[in-house]
C-alpha cells in the first residue's frame, strides 16, 4: 500500500545551521511511529516542517503523493494533518468547549456545527465533566487532554503528538496511552514524539531516532533499543530519557 506521508530529503537551516538534516521516512496509514532523540535533536522542528510551521529550507513531503510542502498550516490541517503543541497554551479565558470549536472551525464555519463536533470529542477524550469549565482551570493532565481534543475536532487523517505524556504520572501516561489506541483504532495514523520510553516502547510499532538533525536509526523497538548508536547518543544519557 502506498505511504500516507512520504518525507523526502527534508532538511531545516535556523541560521545556516542544519536543526534538521536530510530526513526521510515513509508513514504508512494507520500505523503509530514513534520520533524519539536527546533534546534539541530537531524532533519538534520536524513536526513544524510537516505540519506547514515552517518552511522547509530542502527536500518534499507529499501526503497521499501529493506534495504538500509549501502550503500553510491551515491548508495542511485542511489536507487531514494536525499536530498538538509541546508548550501546551490552551485559550484560558475560554471554555473547554470554546477551545476544542476553535479545533473544529477547520472543518465548518458553522458554529453550532462546531459545538456539535467538539462536545462529540470531550465526550471522546473523557472531558465531559469540565466542558464548561475555563481551561485556565484545568491540571497539566487536563490540559494535555484539551489538546488532544483540540487536534482531534479536526478531524485528522495524521495526528502528531509532541511530548502529550510529559509531566504526567504514570497512571496518567496510562490513560494516555488508552487514549492513542482508541484514535488509532479509529482509523487515525499517528506520530508520536515522547522522552517517556516506557510509553514509546509499548505503544510504537516502529521507531525513527534523530540525533544533531539526522537520521541515526529506525526500526522496532526491540531494534533501536539495542542499537549502539542510539545507546551513545541518547539511551544511555539519563538526563534526556525518561527511562
Ligand atoms: N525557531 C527557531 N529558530 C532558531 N533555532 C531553532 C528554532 N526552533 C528550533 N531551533 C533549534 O533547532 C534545534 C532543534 O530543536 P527542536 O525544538 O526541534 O528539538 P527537539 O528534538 O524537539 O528537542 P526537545 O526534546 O528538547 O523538545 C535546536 O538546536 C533548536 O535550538
Ligand atoms: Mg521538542
Amino acid at each position: 500500500m502506498k505511504p500516507i506521508l512520504e518525507v523526502k530529503k527534508v532538511s531545516k537551516l535556523f541560521g545556516g545551521l542544519p536543526a534538521v538534516n536530510n530526513v526521510s521516512f515513509d508513514l504508512a496509514e494507520n500505523e503509530i511511529l514513534g520520533l524519539i532523540g536527546p533534546n534539541g535533536a530537531g524532533k519538534t522542528t520536524l513536526f513544524n516542517l510537516i505540519s506547514g510551521y515552517h518552511e522547509i529550507s530542502k527536500g518534499d513531503i507529499l501526503y497521499r503523493g501529493h506534495k504538500i510542502s509549501g502550503f500553510l498550516p491551515e491548508q495542511v490541517c485542511s489536507q487531514g494533518i494536525v499536530r498538538t503543541f509541546q508548550v501546551v497554551k490552551p485559550f484560558g479565558e475560554m471554555t473547554v468547549e470554546e477551545n476544542v470549536m476553535v479545533g473544529a472551525f477547520c472543518r465548518t464555519a458553522d458554529p453550532n456545527r462546531a459545538r456539535v463536533k467538539a462536545q462529540e470529542t470531550i465526550n471522546f477524550v473523557g472531558l465531559d465533566k469540565y466542558a464548561a469549565m475555563q481551561a485556565r482551570n484545568l491540571t497539566i493532565a487536563d490540559r494535555k487532554r484539551l489538546e488532544f481534543a483540540r487536534a482531534l475536532a479536526t478531524e485528522p487523517k495524521i495526528l502528531m503528538l509532541d511530548e502529550v505524556m510529559a509531566g504526567l504520572r504514570p497512571n496518567e501516561v496510562d490513560d494516555s496511552l488508552e487514549l492513542i489506541r482508541k484514535v488509532r483504532a479509529s482509523g487515525i495514523t499517528i506520530i508520536i514524539v515522547e522522552h517517556i520510553m516506557r510509553a514509546i516502547m509499548t505503544i510504537c510499532e516502529r521507531i525513527l531516532v534523530l540525533d544533531h538533525g539526522e537520521l541515526i536509526a529506525e526500526g522496532t523497538p526491540q531494534e533501536v533499543t539495542s542499537n549502539k548508536k542510539v545507546i551513545e547518543a541518547y539511551l544511555g544519557k539519563e538526563e534526556s530519557a525518561d527511562v
